[in-house]
């Protein structure tokens, strides 16, 4: 399925950077065989990931305990070697490594885009500024040694030489060493019709199916699977050397599960494509709507999500006014492709609109308990995953 063209989905810009957009193809495919979902233009990761990288992960305090708890979890099961060795990649500005710094463990952040990573040396989370791939995995086993976990949130699925990543992991993993990963969930995206989370950045769509089949190439297998909340329905998947762990059932359940859902057919996916198709019409004809009954409509969350929605939808800035955000980095700029004004959150507090778009919608439980008083004040949610509609 083609999304038409795209432009870089946080490339948030001045106008003077209008002329010079970088735009390609976000056209995303299925392969039977090896189960994958993936982009099949791929945008070179130098473009995306740099100095002026626009995501911080600790804007979400939701997302702040999500990896307190993933990192307490990790100390308690996997880390019982004496001086154990943590790496972790796509680290960002340290919001789980700084919990591993603070147990005193030995840890390695290796985050190729330098703001994000100087943020973590500044709590004094050790980084690289690098991207991970097969020949820096043997510089680190090199340095330090072997790792007792290998983690990464959000990151392998950024990554279009995955082999590379594999076979860096294989290298640097102990025996009883553990690679845990979680990433959007394919399962989610067909559930949801959340076709939101494809964008350049997400060059793979995983399912449990098509990262067994990966990581067995490099003699690795899947042990753990746990289904998340988080980011609008992720995975995350446990993972070690072949034979080394005992598989939990909760890998043959999720086997079974995506066999029901049809992950590995074809026909879910052409259904998802007409279920896409759906879901703009029906949203741009509720924002039209809005506008004819001269109702003000802002977005709410200005995430690389939204970019593949008002680009794929059309929404102009003449439907909705600006996007509410309250990353300083992308304040004042203008949204990619669709150039949608984003504003400082003051300016949402300080004149409600009617309605509010909710992009960053995998926040929703978080934002709506803290806009009680835009509720009160007779704002309305308009929300388009799992379906279009308005709230309240
Ligand atoms: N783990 C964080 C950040 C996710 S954003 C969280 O879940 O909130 C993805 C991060 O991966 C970005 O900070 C990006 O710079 C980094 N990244 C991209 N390619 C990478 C690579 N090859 N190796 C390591 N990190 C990478
Ligand atoms: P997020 O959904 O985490 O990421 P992605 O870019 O991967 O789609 O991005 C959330 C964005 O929403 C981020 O720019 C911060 C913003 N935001 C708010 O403005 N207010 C909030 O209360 C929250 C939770 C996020």
């Amino acid at each position: 399925m083609s999304f038409g063209r795209m432009p870089i989905a946080n490339g948030f810009l001045s106008p003077a950077e209008f002329g010079e957009e970088y735009f390609y193809d976000l056209s995303v495919a299925f392969c039977s065989d090896c189960g994958m979902v993936q982009l099949i233009e791929q945008v070179a990761p130098e473009k995306m990931f740099h100095e002026n990288y626009a995501f911080f992960s600790s804007t979400s305090t939701r997302m702040a305990t999500h990896f307190k708890e993933m990192a307490d979890g990790v100390m308690n099961e996997y880390l019982g070697s004496v001086d154990p060795f943590v790496v972790e990649i796509g680290s960002n500005d340290g919001i789980m490594l700084q919990h591993f710094r603070q147990a005193g463990h030995r840890h390695l952040g290796i985050e190729p885009s330098l703001n994000v990573a100087q943020v973590a040396m500044e709590k004094g989370v050790q980084t690289i500024c690098r991207f991970f791939d097969e020949e820096l995995a043997s510089e680190i086993l090199a340095e330090h040694g072997p790792a007792d976990a290998f983690l990464g949130a959000n990151v392998m699925c950024h990554i279009p030489d995955i082999h590379s990543v594999i076979a860096g992991v294989k290298l640097l993993l102990k025996p009883q060493g553990v690679l845990i990963f979680e990433d959007p969930y394919l399962g989610d995206i067909v559930e949801k019709t959340s076709y939101d989370q494809i964008y350049d950045e997400h060059v793979f769509y995983f399912s449990l199916k098509s990262i067994s089949h990966l990581v067995e190439q490099h003699g690795l297998e899947v042990i753990d699977v746990r289904s998340l909340g988080v980011h609008g329905g992720s995975m995350r998947y446990v993972i070690g050397h072949k034979g080394a762990r005992v598989a939990s059932e909760s890998v043959a359940a999720l086997r079974a599960t995506e066999e029901r859902l049809g992950l590995h057919r074809p026909e879910t996916y052409a259904q998802l494509r007409s279920n896409i198709e759906r879901s703009r019409d029906e949203l741009m004809e509720q924002l039209r709507q809005l506008k004819a009954q001269g109702k003000r409509v802002v977005g709410y969350g200005a995430t690389s999500k939204s970019t593949t929605v008002t680009n794929y939808c059309g929404i102009t800035p003449d439907l909705v006014e600006f996007i509410s955000d309250t990353t300083p980095i992308k304040q004042g700029k203008f949204s990619p492709g669709a150039h949608i004004p984003v504003r400082h959150y003051q300016e949402f507090e300080a004149d409600y609109p009617d309605v509010a778009l909710l992009f960053a919608w995998n926040h929703a439980a978080e934002i709506m308990a803290k806009e009680e008083s835009f509720q009160g004040a007779g704002g309305r949610w308009l929300v388009y995953t799992p379906r279009v509609e308005v709230l309240g």
